[in-house]
């Protein structure tokens, strides 16, 4: 299981010299990738013009913009909400970016009450994420609220 309390402190740690969010994010993204298991994407999609950008990520290149509720980052962003696709080839409009995708993860992270950017991590594995993948992942997208300028 990660140790998603170890990747907070990290967190914490790097944004203690500089509170830059493209900075943070770059961070997060190679922390993600290297502390998780079967991972084979983790980045970040930027609210840029209502609309998704590609931010800092670590993986193969990815589509670099993504409409209000399209694909799964764009349902996050429009719902709200966490999305926790267990088979993203059941999931309706979902945006292949890396064939060797199953699964996927994605958070909201916020900033004066707005979503400001979504982070996405996918898997090689169908249901690779748990419920406490999820919540350590929220712990992860708070703390990047916190600490981002
Ligand atoms: N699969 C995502 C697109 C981004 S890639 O996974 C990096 C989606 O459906 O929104």
């Amino acid at each position: 299981m990660t140790d998603y309390a170890l990747i907070v402190k990290q967190i914490n740690a790097f944004a203690a010299v500089s509170s830059d969010a493209i900075s943070i994010m770059a961070n997060v993204s190679a922390l993600l990738y290297h502390s998780l298991e079967h991972v084979n994407w983790a980045g970040f999609y930027l609210v840029r013009d209502n609309a998704l950008l590609l931010g800092p990520f670590q993986g193969n290149i990815a589509c670099i913009k993504i409409e209000k509720g399209r694909g799964v980052c764009g349902t996050a962003w429009a719902e709200d909400t966490v999305q926790v696709v267990e088979d993203v080839h059941a999931f309706l409009g979902h945006i292949a970016c890396d064939s060797a995708s199953e699964s996927e993860i994605v958070l909201p992270v916020h900033r004066a009450g707005e979503v400001v950017a979504v982070l996405d991590i996918d898997s090689p594995l169908p249901a690779r994420f748990s419920a406490a993948d999820a919540e350590g992942l929220k712990q992860v997208a708070q703390t990047i609220e916190q600490v981002i300028c």
